[in-house]
């Protein structure tokens, strides 16, 4: 069995972080969203790994190279134009060959793996298997709907009106058969060619699409990371599987408390974190509170500041802010105060941003 992991794709929900980089590659818990799904992916016993990768595949290819880092082999497939989950495995058809696989959508968080999913396929061996989740908000997700049995009767790709509030998570084994339906089937409305569309070919021409819902605890540890406030969640998910460790450097005055990480070279002086939290590699705090699902990463400076509930990415430096709350902010940031006449706000954001002032 080989996997597909699609890196490619637009990222706009995230933006403007994503205007100059991958999604994928934005860190929860200090470690890149892709990674969780690579060690996934070998977790379950895969280790041919096809990825595919579109606008940002410099980024991509530098992070993951060989993938030997994450005990797989990857190959890179190239989608010219983002036009559709479907359209990534007709791309990717070459690679795939005859074989089954677990198709992975990079932006995808599922905490604990895939590999029990991956094996029911392998005893089971239907054209397709999809894992559903019940969610608030449907209308942002694929959705299925399940006849009398728990077959599956039914999916529709982000309906204006769901049918039901089950969505389809970022994890889908297919047999070849699926290579055959992506050939059959019309872009949709939106000009994508559907992986929901595709899995509906099947079941209309009589296949087995198996389908799995996660439900209670196991559902809470799946996050599509596209939009800010599931980014943070997924954040807040990954934080709370850590185990206190300190590697870095505390002076007399600093304290940590519960489960907090202090990565190697990161050095907190007259700095209090409450945990779950990570500073990252040579990331420096001064007078500074950091409160529960922060995550800072690598060589920031955060001085005279209060910051809870946040992701902060690499080079970022923050003085005086009391406090900020449920925030994502970018590589090589500044964000402070001034004493400069006129005593006034001066912004320089890039586009698609987002702030709120009080
Ligand atoms: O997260 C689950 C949802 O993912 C499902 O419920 C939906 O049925 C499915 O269509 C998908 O919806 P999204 O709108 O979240 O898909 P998105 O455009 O964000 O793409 C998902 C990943 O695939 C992301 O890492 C980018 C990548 N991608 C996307 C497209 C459209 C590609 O590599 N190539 C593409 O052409």
């Amino acid at each position: 069995m080989k996997a597909l992991v699609l890196s490619g794709g637009a990222g706009t929900r995230l933006r403007p972080i994503t205007n100059t980089s991958a999604k994928q590659l934005v860190p929860v818990g200090n470690k890149p969203i892709l990674e969780f799904g690579l060690e996934a992916i070998r977790d379950a016993g895969i280790t041919d790994v096809g990825i595919i990768v579109g606008e940002t595949h410099e980024e991509i290819r530098a992070h993951v190279g060989d993938g030997s880092r994450f005990g797989i082999s990857a190959t890179y497939v190239h989608q010219p134009q983002p036009l559709g989950l479907a359209h990534a495995v007709l791309t990717a058809e070459a690679f795939l060959g005859d074989d089954d696989f677990v198709m992975y959508l990079g932006d995808n968080l599922i905490v604990g793996g895939i590999a029990e999913f991956v094996e029911e396929f392998r005893t089971t061996r239907p054209a397709a298997q999809i894992l559903l989740s019940p969610v608030g908000d449907p209308r942002q997700f694929g959705v299925a709907e399940l006849g009398p049995n728990g077959d599956v009767t039914r999916l529709v790709e982000k309906p204006e009106d769901p049918q039901s509030d089950l969505a389809l998570v970022g994890c889908y084994v297919f047999s070849a058969r699926i290579l055959e339906a992506a050939h059959a089937i019309k872009p949709s409305d939106r000009g994508e060619l559907e992986i929901t569309d595709a899995i509906q070919w099947l079941i209309d021409e009589g296949d087995t699409v198996r389908s799995h819902v996660i439900e209670g605890w196991w559902a809470a540890r799946w996050k599509d990371t596209g939009k800010l406030y599931d980014l943070l969640e997924a954040n807040r998910i990954v934080l709370e599987s850590y185990e206190q460790r300190i590697d870095g450097h505390l002076d007399e005055r600093s304290e940590v408390q519960g489960r907090v990480v202090i990565e190697e070279g990161a050095q907190l002086v007259n700095t209090f974190v409450r945990g779950p939290a990570i500073i990252g590699k040579g990331t420096r705090l001064v007078n500074t509170f950091v409160g529960p699902y922060t995550a800072i990463y690598h060589s920031c400076v955060i001085e005279d500041s209060e910051i809870e509930h946040s992701v902060v990415l690499e080079q970022t430096t923050i003085r005086d802010m009391r406090r900020l709350v449920d925030s994502l902010i970018g590589r090589n940031v500044e964000v402070g105060r001034t004493d400069r006449k006129p005593h006034a706000y001066r912004l320089m954001l890039g586009d698609h941003s987002k702030v709120g002032l009080v």
